[in-house]
């Protein structure tokens, strides 16, 4: 059996990953700050699945917690996770995200280093492609550091090339980066999911949110872009859906591929008002909302081309735009404060 250590497993796709991981007879270790997450969600995650989940709360700036995570723990992979992921927040604290995000990751990687292990995937994001020029998306399509609009975007692209250098100069390193487009929804069960602090930044939590009363209306950023119908188009891919592809990504690692990079997304791109459509159908709520500018950074229409994920993987995103939307309206109406309710 192998054993994975998860950062940031406390968090919204890390906690659906570590059940995946779970239920295919993984033991795992987390290891979060919690700066973004409570405990609570591992709680749930082991009363779903029947099974203990080994919790260390350590950040990654602290080399010698981590240094010592690894040596009780024995791991053949690291899954990771966590990172910093407001956009708006990394405009106005660069460094923060910098710090957080780079330096957290090279921490991990001289542990990893020291301790032998191996095998690393990587929470990288369809953000590293920037402005599209060509859609859909391939994992050969161009990634330019200037284009990237945002600095959270830049930490994934910096990120994504330490990890290729660390590679090139320790051929016995394999890593998979995992691009992921517009993760959403929740575990069937209802009792995990997305839980922002604050003011949700993504349009589905927001319309959640809306739905659940807990904010008036939604605002709509932007409707004359050159779209079907004007408003920005994302491929939204399940958040169940996403922790599979990890599992089958760490199963890959095990035939010693080097550096593989996968689109994780659906390949098909729905539109501002096609989600507030399916989310009023879901939740049988009405979402109020109102046409505001184009929200700064912002990109017209952003999906994937799945293919190669399917070839390698044998992973393809199986719950469609309903599904996403009935199990995020589950989650968010069994618990409309998040995990505090
Ligand atoms: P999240 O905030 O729910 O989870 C991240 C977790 O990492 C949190 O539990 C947080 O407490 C922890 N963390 C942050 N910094 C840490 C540090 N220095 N040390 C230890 N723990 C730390 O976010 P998420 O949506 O689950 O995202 C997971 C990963 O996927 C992130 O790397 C994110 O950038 C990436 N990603 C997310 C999305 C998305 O839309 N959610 C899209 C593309 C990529
Ligand atoms: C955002 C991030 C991106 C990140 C991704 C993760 C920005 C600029 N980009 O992208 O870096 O990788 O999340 O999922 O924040 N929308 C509204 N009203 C809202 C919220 C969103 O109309 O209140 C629209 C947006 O304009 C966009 C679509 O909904 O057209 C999706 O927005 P969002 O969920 O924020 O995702 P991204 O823009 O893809």
């Amino acid at each position: 059996m192998r054993r994975v250590l998860v950062t940031g497993g406390a968090g919204y796709i890390g906690s659906h990953t570590c059940l995946e991981l779970l239920n295919a007879g993984f033991e795992i270790t987390v290891v979060d700050n919690l700066s973004n997450s409570t405990e609570e969600s591992l709680q749930r995650v082991s009363t779903l699945t029947g099974k203990e989940i080994a919790f260390v709360e350590v950040d990654l700036q602290d080399v010698r917690g981590l240094d010592t995570v690894f040596s009780k723990g024995d791991f053949e992979t690291v899954i990771h996770f966590a990172a910093l992921k407001a956009v708006g927040e990394s405009v106005s604290q660069p460094l923060q995200y910098y710090q957080n995000n780079v330096t957290g990751t090279i921490n991990l990687c001289q542990a990893m280093q020291s301790h032998g292990v191996t095998d690393l995937v990587f929470s990288s994001s369809a953000t590293v492609y920037g402005l599209p020029k060509i859609l859909p998306l391939t994992e050969q399509s161009e990634t330019l550091i200037h284009e990237v609009t945002n600095p959270y975007g830049r930490t994934k692209l910096m990120v994504e090339f330490v990890l290729k250098d660390w590679q090139r100069a320790c051929p016995e390193m394999n890593i998979a980066l995992l691009r992921y487009f517009n993760p959403v929804g929740a575990h069937v069960s209802g009792q995990i999911g997305e839980d922002p602090s604050g003011l949700p930044n993504n349009l589905l939590p927001y319309v959640s949110q809306v739905a659940v009363g807990k904010l008036e209306k939604l605002g709509v950023f932007g409707d004359d872009y050159e779209t079907s119908d004007g408003t920005g188009v994302r491929d939204y891919i399940h958040v169940v859906d996403l922790a599979v592809g990890h599992v089958l990504a760490v199963k890959k690692l095990s035939e010693k591929p080097g550096v593989v990079t996968y689109n994780l997304g659906t390949g098909i791109g729905y539109s501002v008002f096609q989600i507030i459509a399916a989310f009023e159908e879901a939740s049988g709520r009405k979402i109020p909302f109102e046409i505001l500018p184009r929200r700064t950074g912002d990109i017209a229409a952003c999906y994937a081309d799945p293919s190669l994920a399917k070839l390698e993987l044998g992973w393809t995103a199986n719950r469609g735009i309903q599904e996403m939307c009935v199990d995020g309206w589950r989650w968010q109406s069994n618990n409309p404060n998040g995990y505090a309710s």
